[in-house]
């Protein structure tokens, strides 16, 4: 694929000229956006050429028409998918809570296997897999639809029904996509927790639930460890009371504990399955999947989705972000226990007839280079990660794809957190070969869907920015009263109008949904009622959105309030920097001081030149208010299983030494007492 090398175009300089942005800050801002990137990118003709949409022009009529009827639009895209009946009325609004397709009856597996087994894609690979040490499954859509028919007959077997919740405690396996898919078919509701919580985590979910079964595996490859998964469900279930049973995939073949009467063997009770069960037919309100996020303080937030509203904007969203053909083979490496891999490693590419390829194991095992590895094996042409995995590439080193030939390439993809330009630019020539355009995507476990992000054959593309809404999404940037903000403005970013894939409550807590998400801008009579979405942002004069990460994480510095999601971009920006979070502590003059907490790309020395350096160089790309009061080096930063870096945590470092708050979904416990203990060193 695409092996002619069809550079992008670049407007406004690529390699000569390094960004210029501008110094000056707009004081009236509530909230002050300083980063200014000038650099513009466009998809290559030869992208275009085949693109679904491949023009801008279009693409803002098509925005356009759809602000002013988004039920009408979403209406159409809803038509793309199977329904077995029809849908009365398409939108029902009753501030805080919104239903879709009111009447309308489908099943979401039915969406992944059933449609497509009727047609040529019957033999086509949906799933393309590799395990971490390095052996090998494909299942055709055959093969997974008689799988989950078998599977969901087990669930039925063991007595679960419609409305049950089942929670799913695996590692990266077909036999969690198998898992969810047979929910779905026999409309219980899953509810998937990632595979690298702890026991702990794991029990509070099944209780918030109250799951009636679990099923997970023996244990899971990670770099080349074993994790082992049973013994956490074992942990968790002794103060569990509503699972009846558990069902373990054998995996990795270690000894483990079955409890007699509770715990089955996966490849046992496949044995005797039916390999027919025919699909729920299940309202569009019909509870699909529960998944739970850690809110900043409290027990996690179980955010609900519903079936035909979220499978419709999912549907739609892969087939256009990720311009999705038959003979793309498209690679999602989030894990399937975030909202990302729900929607974009299985329901929406699978609704979609995609080819899947799914990853067991690590980034770094046995080598950096992993990845790239399987992308040249297997030859990828679809690839969306997160920033934190770029930067960690970034960190490693540019030897390490250099080795490969990723010409298969011909799109990536981000999400997670903000691209800071230098890592989009890295991604964009090192990866993608400068031929390959970046979807950068704005979402969120709660919008179920993408949001903002560009359409690749049609929008020219600025690193850093997740561009434009998607037709029928109605994003704004808004001043705390409600009213929009100007260009460059920064400001709270809400969405103005209920779309399909929006969640409907928190589990068993409606209080907290409506408190948390809806009460910010409540409706007034000339208004709604917006969806505050927690992220700060700004829109510039393009209208072009740039997120500056959550409003928790802004910052007011001698008057001034700044994200540091800014500040931690430029600090990224110098060469010697792999990755920097930046939290402020209380100060006496200046109300706040920034404390940069930065990690050096390998090899570079840790000097107080170097130091003075980074302070100038903040400085110089932003502006002197936002040059860090403090910088500490240190070899890694907390972050949470999901890549986001918990500058919670580290402004509890800073501010009183003491760590109070839930540390549950961090990932590397020792990296807050290394931080800990180098603080007592220096101070
Ligand atoms: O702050 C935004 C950031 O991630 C948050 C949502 O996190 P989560 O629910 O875990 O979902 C992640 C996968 C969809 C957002 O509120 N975020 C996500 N994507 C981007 C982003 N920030 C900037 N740019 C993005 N593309």
């Amino acid at each position: 694929m695409a092996k002619k090398k069809a550079a992008g175009r670049s407007r406004k300089a690529s390699k000569k000229a390094a960004p210029k942005r501008a110094q000056q800050v707009t004081t009236t801002a509530e909230i002050e956006s300083v980063l200014r990137e000038q650099r513009v990118f466009e998809a290559s003709e030869e992208f275009k050429k085949r693109a679904h949409l491949s023009s801008f022009t279009k693409l803002k009529r098509l925005r356009r028409e759809a602000e002013k009827d988004p039920v009408a639009f979403w209406e159409r895209q809803a038509e793309a998918l199977d329904w077995f009946r029809k849908w009365d009325r398409a939108f029902e609004w009753k501030y805080p809570f919104v239903r879709w397709f009111i009447g309308g009856q489908l099943n979401a597996s039915y969406q992944c296997l059933d449609r497509h087994i009727t047609t040529w894609r019957r033999n086509k690979a949906a799933i393309v897999w590799e395990g971490e040490p390095g052996d090998q499954r494909i299942l055709t859509y055959d093969a997974l639809y008689n799988e989950v028919n078998k599977f969901a007959n087990v669930l039925k077997s063991l007595g679960i029904k419609r409305r049950d919740v089942v929670a799913i405690y695996m590692g990266m396996v077909p036999e969690a996509v198998i898992a969810m898919l047979a929910c779905a078919r026999i409309g219980a509701t899953h509810n998937v927790v990632f595979g690298g919580f702890s026991a702990e985590a794991l029990r509070e979910r099944i209780n918030d639930s109250k799951a009636k079964l679990v099923i997970t595996q023996d244990a899971a490859w990670r770099r080349g460890n074993e994790v082992r998964l049973k013994d956490a469900v074992d942990e968790a279930l002794k103060k569990a009371p509503t699972v009846k049973n558990v069902i373990v995939y054998r995996r990795t073949g270690t000894e483990i504990n079955m409890k007699m009467g509770r715990d089955h063997w996966w490849h046992e009770l496949m044995e005797g399955a039916s390999p027919v069960c025919k699909p729920e037919r299940l309202s569009s309100e019909h509870p699909l999947f529960i998944l739970y996020t850690s809110g900043s303080t409290g027990k996690p937030k179980g955010v609900l989705h519903t079936t035909g509203g979220y499978m419709t904007q999912v549907t739609y969203t892969t087939k256009m972000v990720f311009d999705l053909h038959d003979d793309d083979l498209y690679w999602c490496t989030a894990d399937i226990g975030w909202v990302t891999g729900h929607s974009y490693i299985v329901y929406g590419p699978l609704a979609n007839g995609a080819t899947v390829l799914m990853y067991e194991g690590a980034p770094n095992y046995p080598a950096p280079d992993r990845f790239w590895d399987i992308v040249e094996r297997h030859r990828v042409t679809i690839f969306y990660t997160a920033p934190t995995a770029i930067r960690a590439f970034m960190r490693w080193g540019e030897s390490y794809p250099r080795k490969h030939d990723l010409s298969s390439l011909r799109l990536l993809g981000t999400v997670g957190e903000p691209i800071n330009p230098e890592a989009w630019m890295w991604y964009y020539t090192v990866i993608g070969g400068k031929r390959c355009p970046i979807v950068d995507t704005w979402w969120q476990t709660e919008t179920g869907a993408i949001m903002i992000s560009p359409l690749p054959g049609a929008t020219p593309l600025k690193p850093g920015s997740a561009t434009l809404p998607l037709p029928g999404i109605l994003a704004d940037v808004v001043r705390s009263d409600g009213t929009s903000c100007k260009a460059n403005e920064g400001g709270y970013l809400v969405v103005k109008h209920p779309w399909p894939s929006m969640f409907r409550t928190l589990f068993g807590d409606p209080k907290r949904y409506k408190e948390v998400y809806w009460s910010k801008f409540p409706p007034t009579k000339d208004r709604n009622g917006y969806y505050f979405t927690g992220d700060g942002a700004r829109k510039d004069e393009d209208g072009y959105f740039w997120i500056m990460g959550r409003i928790d994480d802004v910052v007011n510095v001698s008057g001034h309030r700044l994200g540091t999601a800014e500040v931690e971009s430029a600090l990224v920006s110098h060469p010697s920097v792999a990755e920097a979070a930046v939290v402020a502590r209380p100060d006496e003059i200046k109300g706040n001081a920034l404390v940069a907490f930065v990690v050096l790309k390998a090899g570079v020395k840790e000097t107080e030149k170097l130091r003075q350096e980074l302070r100038e160089h903040v400085g110089k790309e932003i502006g002197p208010i936002a040059k860090p009061d403090e910088i500490r080096f240190t070899d890694a930063l907390p972050k949470t299983r999901s890549g986001k870096i918990m500058r919670r945590l580290l402004r509890e470092i800073v501010t009183s030494g003491v760590i109070r708050g839930d540390i549950t979904t961090l990932e590397d416990k020792a990296v807050i007492e290394r931080l800990r203990q180098q603080l007592g060193e220096e101070s």
